[in-house]
């Protein structure tokens, strides 16, 4: 791999993570791609030399394979040096009301929380050992505004972004002055693989491309907390100071207007 600032991203291989790969390859960023299908992160890779991308390297890994994951990240970083990490990877699957949800929540929570907490725990344990002099790293966590209250309709992902924005804010007081900056990007709705054949409105939806475009350009300008589009923004803002009882009229008339959940058997 040749080296000019080197970028890993997991979820590279459709959606936001691949748009935001590319965004990082006509910066000229090089480039190390995580995710499960081999075919999408090879395309990618390609699509990335051929921009301004140095070097882009792939590895399909699944993001609960911890071991793995953490080999690769000491790996990388022993070799070139990791400046920017981007945990993008993440699921939401939906279910219908009268389902026992159990399992969904564990893999949610497993790729939602848990492997983003256990990649961020291992780069800084290895980052803060080294020499403070010139650490200049950074570590962005991909959120979501659903983060901010409890959504009907999406209680176990938003609880596991909740779970992950919290964590973010908590751990990004405690390594700013370390040299460590970590970001927290909460998306309002992107149009990726995630949002396909959704029935319900997504309002001030984006594509991936604008999405990941406003990111990067925000990640490298400093920011620590990023929401797009931006009357989310307005929204999220709206919604972290309204009493408990005005959110629970307010999300009981969203859902009426949703036409609510579904149930197994219209499934
Ligand atoms: N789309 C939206 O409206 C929206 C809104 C707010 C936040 N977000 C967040 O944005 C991030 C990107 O999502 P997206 O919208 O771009 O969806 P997407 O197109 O479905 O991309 C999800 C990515 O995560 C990877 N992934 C999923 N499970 C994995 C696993 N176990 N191991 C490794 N990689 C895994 C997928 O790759 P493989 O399948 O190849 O492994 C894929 O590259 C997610 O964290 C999502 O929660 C999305």
């Amino acid at each position: 791999m040749k080296k000019n600032q080197l970028v890993v991203i997991t979820g590279a291989s459709s959606g936001l993570g691949r748009e935001m790969a590319k965004s990082f390859a006509r910066r000229g960023k090089s480039l190390a791609l995580i995710a499960r299908r081999t075919g999408p992160l090879e395309s990618l890779a390609r699509e990335c030399e051929k921009l301004s991308s140095p070097s882009a390297d792939i590895f399909t890994i699944d993001v609960n394979s911890h071991q793995l994951v953490r080999e690769t990240l000491q790996k990388l970083e022993n070799d070139f040096g990791i400046d920017y990490f981007i945990a993008n990877a993440g699921v939401n699957d939906t279910y219908p009301i009268d389902q026992d949800s159990t399992k969904i929540a564990q893999n949610t929570f497993a790729v939602n929380t848990i492997a983003v907490i256990d990649q961020i725990e291992f780069l800084k344990s290895i980052w803060l050992k080294k020499d403070q002099k010139n650490r200049n790293k950074v570590i962005v966590g991909v959120t979501s505004i659903s983060a901010v209250r409890g959504l009907p309709e999406s209680g176990i992902y938003s609880a596991s972004k909740a779970a992950t924005a919290v964590y973010l804010e908590s751990i990004s007081i405690e390594c700013r002055p370390k040299g460590i900056r970590i970001v927290n990007f909460a998306p309002g709705f992107m149009k990726t693989e995630m949002t396909e054949g959704a029935t319900y409105s997504m309002p001030f939806i984006l594509s991936a491309q604008k999405a990941a475009e406003l990111c990067v350009s925000d990640v490298l300008k400093g920011k620590d907390f990023i929401i797009y589009a931006w009357p989310f923004k307005l929204i999220v803002y709206f919604l972290q100071v309204l009493p408990n009882w005005a959110y629970r009229l307010w999300a009981s008339v969203f859902m009426k207007l949703r036409g609510g959940r579904s149930f197994s058997s219209e499934t």
